[in-house]
Order: C-alpha cells, then sequence, then structure tokens
C-alpha cells in the first residue's frame, strides 16, 4: 500500500555533460520499475536532468532548498526557482548539511514547511551517529529529529513526506545497519509518526526510506523488510547500472 520510492543522492557529483550521460543511460534501464524513481541532482545539473528525463518514469530532486521566499541569502535557493525547473522531491537535513553546514532539527523543520507550502515534497533525513549509536541513543536521537521535523507540518501534508532514515556512520563506508536493524529503527521513526499524528496516517501516508551503503546486493533484503519503503542511494546511484539494479532490487 506504500508505494516503494528509490532516490539517488548524487551530492556535489556530476557536471551537466555527466548529468546528460548517466540518465541516457538510466532511462531504459528503470523505464519498468516498479518503484518511484527519483534522481536528486545538484543544482547546477536540474536543468539538464529535467530535459533528459522528461517524460520518463524517473522523477527530479534537488539536494537542498532554503525556508524563505526570496531576499538576502546569498547562495541559498529558494522553491519557487526549483519548482520552476520542474523538480518534485527535495532532500532535507541530509547528515552532510547537519554535519558540515550547520543544519539542526529547527532549520529542517523550517525548510520542510516551506518545501511543502510551495509545492515540494520533502525527503527528510535522520539517523544517529555511531558515538550515538554506541551510547545507546539511537532511538532517542531519531524520535528527537522527527518530532523536531514535523513541529508544526498539519496532518493532510504528511502523504507528500518521505523521511530517509540514514544511520550516519552507514553512509559511504560500505557498511550498513543490518536489515532487522534498520527495520527496527524505521518503526520506532513510524511510531513516532503515529504519536504525533495518527497510526493510519504512519502506515498509509509516510514513506520511510532507509539510506547508507545501499547497493545491488543488499537492496533486496533491505527492501523486503516490513517498515522499509525505499532507498536514498549515495555512491550507488552514480552508475547507471548500480542503480538500475537498486531500483529493481
Ligand atoms: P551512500 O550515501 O549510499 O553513499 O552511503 C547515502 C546518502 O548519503 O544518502
Amino acid at each position: 500500500m506504500r508505494k516503494p520510492i528509490i532516490a539517488g543522492n548524487w551530492k556535489m557529483n556530476n557536471t551537466k555533460a555527466d548529468t546528460a550521460e548517466l540518465l541516457t543511460a538510466l532511462k531504459p534501464l528503470v523505464k519498468d520499475a516498479k518503484a518511484e524513481v527519483v534522481v536528486c541532482v545538484p543544482y547546477t545539473a536540474i536543468d539538464t536532468a529535467a530535459n533528459i528525463i522528461k517524460g520518463s518514469n524517473i522523477k527530479l530532486g534537488a539536494e537542498n532548498v532554503h525556508w524563505a521566499e526570496k531576499g538576502a541569502f546569498t547562495g541559498e535557493i529558494s522553491v519557487k526557482m526549483l519548482v520552476e525547473l520542474g523538480v518534485e522531491y527535495v532532500i532535507i537535513g541530509h547528515s552532510e548539511r547537519r554535519q558540515y553546514f550547520g543544519e539542526t532539527d529547527e532549520t529542517v523543520n523550517m525548510r520542510a514547511k516551506a518545501a511543502l507550502a510551495g509545492g515540494l515534497k520533502p525527503i527528510i533525513c535522520v539517523g544517529e551517529t555511531l558515538a550515538e549509536r554506541e551510547a545507546g541513543k539511537t532511538d532517542e536521537v531519531v524520535i528527537r529529529q522527527t518530532t523536531g521535523a514535523f513541529k508544526d507540518i498539519d496532518k493532510s501534508e504528511l502523504d507528500k513526506i518521505v523521511i530517509a532514515y540514514e544511520p550516519v556512520w552507514a553512509i559511504g563506508t560500505g557498511k550498513t545497519a543490518t536489515s532487522e536493524e534498520a527495520n527496527a529503527t524505521i518503526k520506532v521513526i513510524r511510531d513516532t509518526v503515529a504519536k504525533l499524528y495518527c497510526r493510519d496516517c504512519a502506515e498509509t501516508k509516510v514513506r520511510i526510506q532507509y539510506g547508507g551503503s545501499m547497493n545491488p546486493k543488499n537492496a533486496a533484503e533491505l527492501m523486503a523488510q516490513p517498515e522499509i519503503d525505499g532507498g536514498l542511494i549515495g555512491g550507488a546511484s552514480l552508475k547507471a547500472v548500480d542503480f538500475s539494479q537498486v531500483v529493481k532490487y
């Protein structure tokens, strides 16, 4: 009942030329996919990507967005600018942004609200660091991050929101959470949404992805878990064949 969603997070990779090459190769490989397919690309590649995936089943995403409508925010990009380019999804609160660019639960919430108000679907990232996991704080951290991200978001918006559970220690490291661990933490996140809204909302409206070294080899096992509705894919999204194999897990 929750449609699986596999999204690529290209991070700071791929020029316009690389984008054209990768998406041209990807299109035929995923055309029969049962999952929803999204590529979240750097701002500079959005226009190129939009042109290439037009008419295909690949949807377009960005990697961040600012909360203000417009104004003196040098270097930032607004919701309206993304919508104009045909962007549908936007990653918010990725751990790299939290770690290197001062993103907080509060700014994640501000970005998510602005995205929804302007018609973008946020992919909100949560997840614990290695130190937090080792201190037994995983559940506490994802509950805090989820609660913070959803502050003042109306129930009617829930079906537009995707959460990505990404244990920070599993990102780009080749280490994955076991599928059981990932499933258990995603259950904690879903229970948090249920508490904030309602059980049915959590079960039927919000999709929750796993992210962190998900690849063609482990995708099927992760996706077989009942709570895991998809993946946010970094490294393996940079190669058309690898990404298509994850999409078709
Ligand atoms: P990874 O990245 O697949 O390279 O671990 C995932 C992410 O950061 O979204």
